[in-house]
């Protein structure tokens, strides 16, 4: 009797909860700021062929794995290959890493969602966000001052994830990200028509699409474009493969896939022009150009350029409180997403229910994140360890994970006969290509230079102590953990006793009664939770 593991309410319910995990923080304050600094509207050529030769077909090779082997990556993996468990673990220590500094940038977002009513930041919003807000030490190096106002935010968004995570699959995420999707995209449509009525706007959106086409003759942009693509599509550290593994047995695995990948990008492209129009705005009424303007990427560009230019906007108060709200609205579902992996393989291994792994993840998880993070060394090792972690950490798992499973174990015919077993849209030759040669080899240049440049140049003006502390200490922290975890014995019984399904069956079975689709139906459509 194999045990019974909760899924998706449908198939519009996995959709739903694979947008909320896409667009992230990473659509409204990362997306805008990278492509500006790396060519504008030319960055849009190398972001779209990261998308169509690593983006998409990740996302499929994420969902064959998931969905094949019914569990979050320590278990997939290891039912694909028991040897291959350790990848499995890497990406749960990705996601672990990524979730303690993912939740402080909400704590920020919550606490100006607060000072928008008042536009607490004053004047001068880089002295408020950095002097006043975060007190960010002066010298590189851990400290133990905490600051109170960030401690407290955090706390509060700590306890209201593990509120979520402990009501479980259907009750707690599929609920939160069915009412946060469409309020965020309300909101933000709002605030992006706008934004595009002010003066001086459409110079900024300009701007924005306006190419720079010697850019792309430097590699820096191909890599900025590749990891952009990753973090935004949730790929290569655990959330897709995760959440398809509760999808229910007969789904349109790639049907679904496209419609959330052309979700995740329209919704990228317009806070582009969002934010852009703002600026723009921003510029014009400080008569400079964008250029001229300091502060366009990263916590900069949402925690000071956007409050300064609220506070000269027409109706700036109304804007803050939807510009903080939609911040928060779509960094807390993909905030869940991500503690879903690392739950979900906690899960698998111990055998636990969703509440009991929910709090234990959240308190081993949220006290080194409150640590670490409401310190006012906490800008500076987010910034250490968001660089390594993307950079590094989810490269070199894209990559182990392309040669594991084209070249070691050969998996890629099985694996897209599962993805064609019954999705709309069939996988090919082009995907084969692209996983087993063009990804791998792309992604396998990237990662080595990257990893050359941190050898060589260390990281931004940190001396290489900090660096060698936080960039590759968390770094060895995943060689370790990947390997110290996989020796732990799964404690469910049936864990190692898996069939997975055979594609042909699964394609000729008849649909369940009621079914609205081959994504709606399947044999567990009434299964209950773990
Ligand atoms: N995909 C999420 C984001 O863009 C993690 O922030």
């Amino acid at each position: 009797m194999s045990h019974q593991r909760e899924t998706w309410g449908g198939r519009a319910a996995f959709i739903v909860a694979a947008i909320s995990s896409a667009i992230g923080l990473g659509n409204i304050w990362r997306f805008p700021g990278v492509a500006f600094e790396n060519g504008g509207g030319a960055f849009l050529i190398p972001y779209l062929v990261a998308f169509v030769t690593a983006g998409l077909p990740i996302l499929f090779l994420d969902y064959s794995i998931g969905h094949r082997y019914r569990a979050a990556p320590p278990l997939a993996f290891r039912r694909l290959d028991r040897r291959v468990e350790p990848l499995g673990w890497w990406q749960v220590g990705v996601s672990y890493l990524i979730l303690t500094y993912y939740a402080v940038v909400i704590a920020w977002a919550l606490s100006f969602f607060w000072f928008s009513f008042g536009r607490q930041w004053g004047d001068d919003a880089a002295a408020f966000f950095v002097n006043d807000y975060l007190r960010v030490s002066e010298s590189a190096g851990l400290t133990a001052d905490f600051v109170p106002g960030v401690l407290v935010t955090l706390l509060v968004v700590w306890i209201a994830a593990i509120v979520v995570m402990s009501l479980g699959l259907r009750r707690g995420l599929d609920r939160a990200n069915k009412i946060t999707l469409p309020l965020l995209v309300a909101v933000f449509t709002i605030l992006v028509v706008y934004s595009l009525s002010l003066p001086g706007a459409w110079d900024g959106v300009n701007q924005f699409f306006a190419p720079d086409f010697a850019a792309l003759a430097d590699p820096t942009v191909w890599i900025a474009a590749y990891g952009h693509i990753f973090f935004s599509f949730s790929i290569a550290f655990g959330i897709m493969l995760t959440y398809s593994s509760y999808m229910r047995r007969r789904s349109d695995l790639t049907g679904s896939g496209l419609v959330v990948a052309f979700a995740n990008c329209s919704f990228e492209i317009l806070a582009g022009i969002g934010v852009f129009a703002a600026l723009g705005f921003l510029a014009h009424s400080q008569g400079t150009e964008i250029a001229g303007l300091e502060g366009i990427s990263g916590p900069i560009l949402a925690f000071v350029t956007f409050p300064t230019l609220l506070t000269e906007m027409p109706g700036g108060a109304i804007m803050s409180v939807l510009f903080f709200g939609s911040l928060l609205l779509a960094g807390f579902t993909s905030l869940l997403s991500i503690y879903q992996v690392v739950a979900g393989a906690v899960q698998d291994k111990t055998g636990w229910g969703s509440r009991r792994t929910a709090v234990t993840v959240g308190i081993l998880t949220g006290v080194p994140s409150v640590l670490l993070f409401s310190a006012t060394s906490g800008l500076n090792v987010l910034d250490v360890l968001d660089a390594f972690v993307n950079n590094i950490g989810v490269t070199f798992s894209a990559v182990v994970m392309l040669v594991l499973t084209a070249w070691v174990l050969r998996a890629i015919p099985q694996l897209s006969r599962h993805l064609n077993a019954i999705s709309s849209f069939r996988v090919g030759r082009f995907w084969r290509a692209m996983v087993s040669v063009v990804t791998p080899v792309v992604l396998g240049v990237i990662l080595v230079s990257g990893a050359t440049a941190y050898i060589r140049d260390g990281y931004g003006e940190y001396p290489s102590w900090f660096v060698a502390l936080v960039g590759w200490g968390s770094i060895a922290f995943l060689a370790v953990f990947s390997f110290a975890m996989s020796y732990r014995r799964y404690r469910r019984d049936d864990a190692e006793e898996f069939t997975a399904d055979d594609p042909e069956e699964l394609a000729g079975e008849p649909q369940a009664r009621g079914a609205r689709g081959a994504g709606e139906s399947g044999p567990e459509a009434d299964e209950g939770r773990s």
